[in-house]
């Protein structure tokens, strides 16, 4: 990621609120590219487009191809790419993997929690967003942290070693609000909430929620601004009606 993309994205703490969601392939790259501040090729792909129960399924090959579909529709905007689940767990595989996905298109990659292997990460010049609260591919079950006091000061503690590890911006999932608040006033890098309230310095959130194209859960967090599965389910259902009326292809949509 170059220094003046750096800046870009932290010049923006308390200026202007950060706008990021996920995507995982070309058309909606295309569409999206140029209108958001960052874009995630985020491990959620795992649940949202290959249909496993769990983030931690997904592969290195899985990021890789999907990141050089994404950085092929979108060659304008700043992509971060998920280091999936057991490809950090030592510093020299973190290296190697970071590389791979800056290789296959990424700006900068995204661990869950370790500070340090981040340190290693930004040591070796690879560009990296943190994230901490609520850790989807280590998580037992899906919940808010960050409650107690203790887990509180914790969670601040780390989003201090983060940032000292040389991050450029961290995501808060699933934290409390007023610890949100306090944390995104601890640090000088600017934080992305998913469910972490309105004081983080940007949101984001999964494509396919936001559009209503995954509907297997939805968390309160989830905005829906479109009702994809039904316009989906409507217009194919037109299309085989279509077809079975005999309605489709017409002259127009056939070659002489
Ligand atoms: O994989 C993902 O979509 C993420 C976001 C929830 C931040 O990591």
């Amino acid at each position: 990621m170059s220094t003046s993309s750096m800046q870009r994205i932290l010049g923006k703490k308390g200026v202007e609120k950060i706008a990021m969601i996920t995507c995982y392939d070309y058309s909606f790259a295309r569409i999206l590219d140029g209108k958001v501040d960052l874009i995630l090729v985020g491990d959620s792909l795992g649940n949202v487009v290959l249909g496993y129960d769990r983030t931690a399924h997904v592969t290195m090959e899985d990021i890789v191809r999907h990141m050089g579909a994404v950085r092929r529709g979108a060659p304008n905007t700043l992509i971060i790419g998920d280091l999936p689940a057991g490809s950090y767990a030592t510093p020299e595989t973190a290296i190697e993997n970071g590389k791979r996905i800056i290789d296959a298109g990424a700006d900068a990659v995204k661990p869950e929690g370790r500070p340090d292997i981040i340190e290693k990460l930004t040591a070796a010049g690879i560009a990296v967003m943190g994230h901490l609260g609520y850790l989807p591919q280590t998580a037992e079950q899906f919940g808010v942290i960050g409650r107690d006091e203790q887990e509180a000061a914790a969670l601040l503690e780390q989003a201090r070693q983060v940032q000292a590890a040389g991050a450029f911006g961290l995501v808060l999932e699933c934290i409390p609000a007023t610890l949100a608040q306090k944390i995104t006033g601890a640090l000088s890098i600017p934080t992305i909430g998913i469910g972490s309230g309105a004081a983080c310095d940007g949101q984001v959130l999964v494509l396919y929620d936001m559009l209503g194209l995954f509907t297997d859960f939805k968390p309160r967090f989830v905005r829906r601004y479109l009702n994809m599965a039904e316009l989906v389910g409507d217009a194919v259902g037109h299309y085989v009606n279509d077809i079975k009326t005999g309605d489709f292809p017409s002259h127009k949509e056939e070659y002489q």
